[in-house]
């Protein structure tokens, strides 16, 4: 008798009664962090699942060719459309799905990803919420969001930060469409039962589109903290009411560029290349208390050596090709592809092209970290495990 089966059926009876049985035949498989160090180490449950809602995230790939059409698609039911464009003006994006996460609209347990489209015209009313959010940018102009009455230009590679407790809105008011990709903290407040979000913003808004006012000069945030060292000390440094996030709203794509070129002559880390954190300017926190987001440029032909932590990570593909090991597999990306590489696995990055490539990366580390869960692991060149943070 197979006593797995046996018990899936046993617990098939008892299910009614809202309780599952459990033996070792049905154990969830818990990998171990410390003996199972083989780079084919993944995160993900394998057999004897405890329940059908245990779902572990996998490593995956989106390639941009592959999903981007489906903006045009979407863009073009909404010219069509017989209900109010405002319902399709809104919002017009995908969201990406985990395929170990059976469907759910998230890329790991903490990070929602979406890719938006905004067409000429296009308006998200102002609103505020708990999750803490960000865009990256990836047309090279257009758009704007504006944030506490700051408005924000976008421009390709800029990081635009929503943090939790700010009022926001996004909206398009040039000649071409507009695509940036959002990451959320969203299924971590969801999971903590802290999601809420208010449209009852208390001035006056801007007529149909119901935006807030600008009240800020441009570029304010740069004003602000955009020298790197210098942080004005006649402000509060919290802006909105959520607690630890960054008063500056708006990182520049050009100024990531440039700082990276600049540092690229530098060796670098053996696990990360060459990388730049953006930060809370105020603490040299990260950006959210949650989230943390990188920047790492790899030369051509560089290749990292691989690491694992307790915290997983999403990358965007900003310029570049080249691969990704992740877990004894490997993911070829080119430009604007989505990867994401789940707490516990092993990953390596390779430029496998001409130019310099620059991932964009966003990881739950801080989470985790304030949880006391964090740990690293890097492979030496002699393959022993070294701890990087044990
Ligand atoms: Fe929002």
């Amino acid at each position: 008798m197979d006593a797995r089966e046996a018990m899936e059926r046993l617990n098939a009876e008892a299910s009614q009664l809202n309780i599952w049985l459990r033996t070792q035949a049905n154990a969830p498989a818990q990998r171990p962090w410390f003996r199972e160090t083989g780079l084919e180490a993944s995160g993900r449950l394998a057999e004897g699942r405890v329940g059908a809602a245990q779902l572990k995230p996998v490593p995956h790939r989106w390639r941009w060719a592959e999903i981007a059409p489906y903006l045009d698609r979407i863009a073009e039911i909404a010219r069509g459309a017989d209900v109010s464009p405002i319902e399709f003006a809104e919002r017009q994006q995908f969201l990406l799905t985990n395929p170990g996460l059976g469907g759910r609209l998230q890329v790991t347990s903490t990070m929602r990803c979406a890719v938006s489209i905004y067409n000429p015209g296009d308006v998200a009313p102002v609103h505020i919420h708990t999750p803490n959010a960000s865009r990256t940018i990836l047309s090279d102009k257009g758009g704007y969001t504006t944030i506490e009455g700051e408005r924000c230009e976008a421009a390709r590679g800029d990081l635009i930060l929503t943090p939790n407790g700010t009022w926001h809105d996004h909206g398009n008011d040039g000649a071409e469409p507009v695509v940036w990709i959002d990451v959320l903290d969203f299924p971590l407040m969801e999971f903590l039962d802290c999601v809420w979000l208010d449209e009852a913003f208390s001035g006056e808004t801007q007529g149909n589109s119901r935006a807030q006012p600008v009240t800020l000069p441009a570029s304010y945030s740069h004003k602000l903290y955009g020298r790197g060292g210098l942080v004005p000390s006649f402000v509060t440094h919290r802006r909105g009411f959520g607690h630890d996030t960054s008063p500056l709203f708006h990182y520049r794509g050009t100024d990531v560029r440039e700082a990276l070129t600049g540092l690229r002559q530098e060796q670098g880390d053996p696990y990360e290349a060459v990388t730049l954190r953006f930060v809370n300017p105020a603490t040299g926190a990260s950006v959210f208390p949650t989230l943390d987001y990188r920047a790492q440029l790899l030369r051509p032909g560089e290749a990292t050596r691989f690491k694992r932590e307790t915290a997983s990570t999403l990358y965007i593909v900003m310029a570049g090709r080249g691969i990704t090991e992740i877990a004894g597999r490997i993911y070829d990306w080119q430009t604007n592809d989505i990867f994401v590489a789940p707490g516990f696995t092993w990953r390596r990055h390779i430029n496998k092209g001409e130019i310099d490539a620059i991932l964009y990366a966003v990881s739950d580390a801080p989470l985790i970290e304030k949880i006391g869960q964090y740990r690293a692991q890097g492979r030496l060149p002699d393959d022993t495990v070294a701890e990087l943070v044990a």
